[in-house]
């Protein structure tokens, strides 16, 4: 079975608006649910996962119904950090006897814009791989500094990539690997393919697309109607 999560159980500081930056409307309809239409009308996904901060559950549920899509939504809540809510959804899809031998692609609710042609390229990895993450070349050259005052080492723009989402999994893997480390580890980790290159398992690349921008600062609202006036420009040209 493969299960798309969608991880909308953030707080949305850096944006600033006074609901969640999830659930601003982009060309009228709720960020999340551009996401979630990516993945439960793609075909590729035989059910969903939302998770939405606890006192945005009855909002989310509603509109998840209008939205009507052909495959089930569960939609729960999310934790205090990112990897909380990630454990939080395999806790919820193992209880219901779903991880096991599952395909889990979990990907940021603020990204909008995530095409098919990666969704399936994330299932194919996932299922080949155990692990994968969807990304892009880093355009501008990025440096390490220990102090943030010196630099102190150059990698080769060659070697560093900027990670996107979705990142997969096989679903019932990624929680046994999660629960063989010391819970304060994972919690200062961000992702599930942190968990992967920390046992020293592979973790594949999937080329992602400059378009699958998460929406961070308010900007990025801008960013997206563009995008999505293109994309629409573009299905009717
Ligand atoms: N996320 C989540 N649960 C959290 C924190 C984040 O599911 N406790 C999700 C967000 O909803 C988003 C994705 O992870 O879809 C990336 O989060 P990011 O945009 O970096 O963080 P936010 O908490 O949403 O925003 P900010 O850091 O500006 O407060």
């Amino acid at each position: 079975m493969v299960i798309a999560a969608l991880l909308a159980g953030g707080a949305g500081r850096r944006l600033g608006a006074s609901t969640p930056k999830q659930f601003l409307p982009l060309a009228g309809r709720a960020v999340l649910l551009h996401s979630l239409a990516a993945f439960a009308e793609s075909g590729l996904a035989d059910r969903c996962v939302l998770s939405v901060p606890a006192a945005h559950i009855e909002t989310a549920l509603k509109l998840v119904r209008s939205a009507a899509f052909s495959v089930p939504v569960d939609v729960i809540a999310g934790g205090e950090s990112r990897s909380a809510t990630l454990y939080g959804v395999l806790r919820a899809l193992d209880e219901k006897g779903l991880l096991a031998g599952s395909i889990l692609l979990t990907h940021d609710a603020v990204r909008p814009f995530v095409t098919k042609r990666v969704i399936r390229d994330n299932i194919a990895a996932a299922a080949r791989t155990g692990a994968c993450n969807t990304c892009v070349p880093a355009t501008d050259t990025v440096f390490l500094s220990e102090d943030g005052r010196f630099m102190t080492a150059v990698p080769p723009r060659s070697t560093v990539f900027h990670a996107q989402t979705p990142q997969s999994f096989r679903g019932g893997e990624l929680k046994a690997l999660i629960e063989r480390l010391p819970a304060d580890e994972f919690e200062r980790m961000t992702d599930g393919c942190s968990v992967y290159t920390r046992f020293g398992l592979p973790v594949e690349m999937v080329e992602g697309d400059r378009d699958n921008i998460k929406i961070t600062y308010p900007e990025d609202m801008e960013k997206a109607e563009q995008i999505l006036r293109r994309r629409r420009e573009r299905e009717n040209a």
